[in-house]
């Protein structure tokens, strides 16, 4: 088999310092451009991303009020103040603690009851800003990019989709019980996510070393949607040592001789 590794990233840093540079890229492209379009997304991941950005905006300054905000997704059928929702977390997290414009921010609306409708909404949307300048990335431990759950075709806009089992079990403890996790998202799709002029990738810790391996390592396959980020050319992927682990033991294997 051939292994394509495409980047050797520094991945000798704590899963803290991996948020920390994320943040950092997203600071800098915003001091280069106060208007920017920058896509989010939620996670226990990206927390240390939002901390670093809410302590530059206190300590520094860093100023979001001109720019626009595109969340990658939202749960379908849970209130916006849901504990649980990716409206509560954004406030949370990031948007009550900074001066971003409101009228600016925009998050799928899980409660719509024309979820087709406003999907297209939504991606009408990202098009009428002019697209997305810098999107902020996690990876599922299925491989999955904000909800393009594996199965997600590569041409795929905002769309309603159905979770994977491993999705919801993954979310079940959150939400007290399998059963109150919901069977449905909004989701931005790979072609919206693809289209992105700049792409953040953070991911930490060992539960998605497997994840990580498949998505720089394996075939560009539906089956991990985090694959298709092989395609994209302006992707800065950021690890810490134990999310690395298994393609840092890949690179240290000799290589294949035909
Ligand atoms: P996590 O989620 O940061 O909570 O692990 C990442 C994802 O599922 O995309």
């Amino acid at each position: 088999m051939t292994m394509i590794i495409p980047i050797r990233p520094d991945v000798s840093i704590s899963a803290n310092q991996a948020a920390i540079k994320a943040a950092r890229e997203i600071a800098d492209l915003l001091r280069e451009k106060l208007n920017a379009v920058i896509g989010l997304a939620t996670g226990g991941t990206q927390v240390a991303v939002y901390r670093e950005l809410v302590r530059m905006h206190k300590e520094e300054g860093l100023d979001f009020s001109h720019a626009t905000f595109f969340n990658l997704d939202e749960f379908i059928g849970i209130p916006p103040d849901h504990p649980q929702s990716f409206h509560r977390y954004m406030n949370e997290h990031f948007f009550n603690h900074v001066n971003a414009n409101r009228r600016h921010v925009h998050i799928p609306n899980g409660m719509s009851n024309q979820p087709l409708a406003e999907s297209a909404r939504y991606e009408r949307m990202i098009k009428e800003a002019g697209g997305i300048d810098l999107q902020l990335l996690g990876i599922g431990r299925n491989g999955h990019i904000g909800f393009c759950e594996p199965g997600t075709f590569p041409n795929s806009k905002t769309h309603a989709t159905a979770l994977t089992p491993e999705t919801r079990k993954d979310a079940a403890s959150s939400f007290g019980g399998l059963r109150h996790v919901p069977k449905s998202a909004i989701t931005m799709g790979m072609a919206t996510i693809l289209r992105s002029k700049r792409i953040i990738m953070l991911a930490t810790g060992k539960t998605k070393a497997k994840a990580v391996e498949a998505m720089l390592t394996g075939p560009v396959t539906r089956d991990c949607p985090g694959s298709f980020l092989q395609g994209h050319p302006n992707v800065s992927y950021y690890f810490d040592q134990s999310a690395y682990a298994r393609v840092a033991i890949a690179q240290s294997m000799p290589t294949p001789q035909p």
